[in-house]
C-alpha cells in the first residue's frame, strides 16, 4: 500500500441531470436524493484515496439554502481533506446549473467521514494524505478541528482530550 498519496488523486466530479422522480411537488431536487448522491461521491473520493472498500461513518450539517429545480444539472466535487488512522475526510462541494438560461450556482457544502474497512468491516490503516494547493492547505489544517468536534458530539472523544477545539476557543484550565 502506497504510504502517501496526493489530495489531487481522490478528486472525484459527479454530474446529474434532476429528472421528475428526483424531485419533491414543488418541483426541487428532494434532499434525501442530494444526500445520496453526495455520498456517492463522496465515498469513490475515499476510495480513491485508499483503495479500500469504505463506510460512512458521519456526515457533518448539511443545510439547504438554494433549492435545485427540475432540469439542473447538478455537479458534485468530492476531495479528501485529510487521512487519520483508519479514516479520512471528504469535502464535497455542490453546484446546480441551468444549462439553457446559462446560470451556475454554487448550492451546498458538506464534509463527509468514511472509514475503509477489511471484508470482515473491520477499520484498517489509509495513507497520509498530501496537501499541496493553498486551498487543501487550508481543509487539510481545519480537518483536525472539525475531526475533534464531532468525535466530541458523538460522544467518542472527552471534550477535554480535544486539545484542537481548546485552542480554538481559548480555554484554559481552571
Ligand atoms: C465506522 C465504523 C467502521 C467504526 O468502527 P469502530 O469499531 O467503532 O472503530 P473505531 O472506534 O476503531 O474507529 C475507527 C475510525 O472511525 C472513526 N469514527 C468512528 N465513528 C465516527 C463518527 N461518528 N464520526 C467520525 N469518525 C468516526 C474513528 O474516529 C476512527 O478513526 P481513525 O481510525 O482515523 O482514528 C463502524 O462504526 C461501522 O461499521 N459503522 C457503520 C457504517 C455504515 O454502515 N455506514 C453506512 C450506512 S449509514
Amino acid at each position: 500500500m502506497a504510504k502517501q498519496k496526493f489530495a489531487k488523486e481522490s478528486i472525484t466530479i459527479m454530474t446529474e441531470m434532476v429528472l421528475p422522480n428526483d424531485t419533491n411537488t414543488l418541483n426541487n431536487l428532494m434532499g434525501g436524493r442530494l444526500m445520496h448522491l453526495m455520498d456517492i461521491s463522496a465515498a469513490i473520493a475515499a476510495q480513491k484515496h485508499c483503495n479500500r472498500i469504505v463506510v460512512t461513518a458521519s456526515a457533518d450539517s448539511i443545510s439547504f439554502k438554494q433549492p435545485i429545480n427540475l432540469g439542473n444539472v447538478v455537479t458534485l466535487r468530492s476531495q479528501v481533506t485529510r487521512a487519520f488512522n483508519s479514516s479520512m475526510e471528504v469535502f464535497i462541494e455542490v453546484t446546480a446549473e441551468d444549462i439553457p438560461a446559462r446560470k451556475k450556482i454554487m448550492t451546498h457544502r458538506a464534509y463527509f467521514t468514511f472509514v475503509a474497512v477489511d471484508q470482515n468491516g473491520k477499520p484498517i490503516e489509509v495513507p497520509e494524505l498530501v496537501p499541496e494547493t493553498p486551498e487543501e492547505i487550508e481543509h487539510f489544517e481545519g480537518a483536525l478541528r472539525r475531526r475533534q468536534l464531532r468525535l466530541v458530539l458523538a460522544k467518542r472523544m472527552k471534550p477535554e482530550d480535544a486539545v484542537e477545539l481548546k485552542s480554538i476557543f481559548n480555554l484554559t484550565e481552571k
